[in-house]
């Protein structure tokens, strides 16, 4: 479907849940439509960059992943030389999936149905018969599909279906300042520790996205258990908006990242003190960047429209052991408008001693891996909403969800004028602007819109919501 081509009566509804948007308020019944759904893998999905994986699962040449992007699977590869492609996993012949494993190491990729043979960098090498049954056909025209797009920034790989809109750099804007903390910080970088997990939740995206878009409200309530059972701090799981802290809501070039530190201090999302001083560097990051560092007790964040992270200090897997940082970042690829799959990795500096890279993985599943403390708090709740919106209940009544906390005639907040960084601030955590700037991506999105605005700039990088 081409831009303009939506129902009428779907724009109409778009364009009224647009303007109640500017006063905080969000339809319910979208948390579950079919039709949206259709139109979010068109428009958004099909338009966006999304994340693939991290250069380091598949550091030998040969070594492959099956991915995805929205309903569609291709293979995340390293070919001989040691680039890395993402293939339309779809034989040229007759459309068969050619990789039948999710991950591996291979030089080929062989069509179990006719047997057309393909290299790992996507070039057709075999056609049985070639000389008798296809004597004309030119390999070169049927090699794999490549993606069009497809660009990586810190070893974190991204993909575009669109042929054309703005380069993953443009995408990500000066939000690479706030993710460069967290890949930057240790000498040599970040990597992934073991296998994605991946698990279904029958929920629909857009409640995780506004999680991850700043719901720093939900966390004393929600994950009230994991201070009771003594895995986790005040500090980090309490109420929001304590005052006393440095809690920072920011928002820049429509991505979002919340905070939790302590002004003046040396936090270092609590790693240990031996990591701090042999592997984290100022090489790589600014005065400004070193200084978040420093100070942060946790980080949680977004980036449109479907890839999360949490950077957390000041938990613990156990009560009896200290507590210790853990890194992981997700992604969240809608199957419908009633479930999703979740995509989850491990993340640990690559230089860091074995024990302690184990460690931090084991902090993360234990927090936020399929079984973690944190995850099994959040999903029945995100069920749950997805449950609300079906039916005709939510529509017939036209139900309206709240945003407005943070909206200026509703809340006391503050802009923080001596932020380190680019984009905005707020002073505190009791404020649901990131989610309001998630749904108006989502509305220009599906309104054929750029999420750039006429001069070329990412949209809400100014302005202040
Ligand atoms: S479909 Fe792949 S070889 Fe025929
Ligand atoms: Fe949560």
């Amino acid at each position: 479907m081409a831009a303009g081509d939506i129902p009428n009566s779907t724009a109409q509804t778009l364009q009224a849940a647009r303007e109640s948007l500017d006063e905080g308020l969000f339809p319910l019944e979208f948390f579950h439509d079919e039709g949206l759904h259709d139109l979010e893998m068109e428009r958004i999905f099909a338009q966006s960059w999304v994340f693939i994986g991290h250069e380091s699962e598949i550091p030998e040449p040969g070594d492959y992943a099956q991915r995805y992007i929205g309903d569609d699977t291709f293979i995340f590869v390293r070919d001989e030389s040691g680039e890395i492609n993402l293939l339309f996993d779809s034989c040229r012949h007759r459309g068969t999936e050619v990789c039948r494993a999710e991950q591996g190491n291979t030089s080929h990729f062989r069509c179990p149905y006719h047997g057309w043979t393909y290299k790992n960098n996507g070039e057709a090498a075999g056609i049985p018969q070639k000389s008798k049954a296809f004597k004309d056909l030119d390999r070169e025209e049927y090699g794999l599909a490549h993606v069009p797009r497809l660009e990586t920034y810190e070893g974190l790989v991204f993909a575009s279906l669109a042929e054309e809109g703005p380069s993953l750099d443009e995408w990500l804007g000066d939000f690479k300042w706030y993710f460069d903390v967290h890949m930057k910080l240790p000498e040599g970088g970040m990597e992934v520790i073991g296998e994605p997990h991946r698990w279904v939740v029958d929920a629909n995206w857009k409640t995780i996205a506004d999680n991850f878009n700043g719901d720093s409200y939900h966390t004393a309530w929600a994950h009230g258990s994991v201070v009771d059972l003594e895995l986790g701090g005040e500090e980090t799981v309490g109420h929001a908006g304590t005052g006393e802290s440095l809690d920072r809501h920011i928002h820049c070039d429509g991505h979002t990242t919340s905070m939790r530190g302590f002004e003046g201090e040396d936090v270092f999302l609590t790693y240990p003190d031996e990591i701090v001083e042999d592997l984290f560097t100022k090489d790589d990051l600014s005065e400004g960047q070193w200084e978040l560092a420093k100070q942060a007790l946790s980080f949680t964040g977004a980036i449109f429209p479907n890839f999360g992270f949490l950077h957390f200090g000041d938990t613990t897997d156990d009560p009896e052991k200290d507590v210790a940082p853990f890194f992981t970042i997700r992604k969240w690829r809608p199957i419908g408008p009633d479930q999703m799959e979740l995509w989850s990795w491990g993340l640990a500096p690559k230089n860091a001693p074995e024990a302690f890279k184990q460690r931090m993985y084991k902090m993360y599943t234990s927090n936020f891996g399929p079984t973690g403390n944190f995850e099994q708090d959040d999903v029945p709740i995100w069920k749950s909403i997805t449950e609300a919106a079906d039916g005709q209940f939510a529509q017939s009544q036209n139900l309206q969800l709240n945003y407005q906390m943070g909206l200026e005639w509703m809340s006391e907040m503050d802009i923080d004028d001596e932020w380190l960084g680019p984009g905005f601030a707020y002073t505190e955590n009791l404020e649901e602007g990131g989610m309001r700037l998630f749904h108006e991506q989502w509305y220009e999105m599906l309104a054929g819109n750029d999420r750039t605005d006429a001069t070329g700039s990412p949209i809400n990088v100014t302005e202040d919501r």
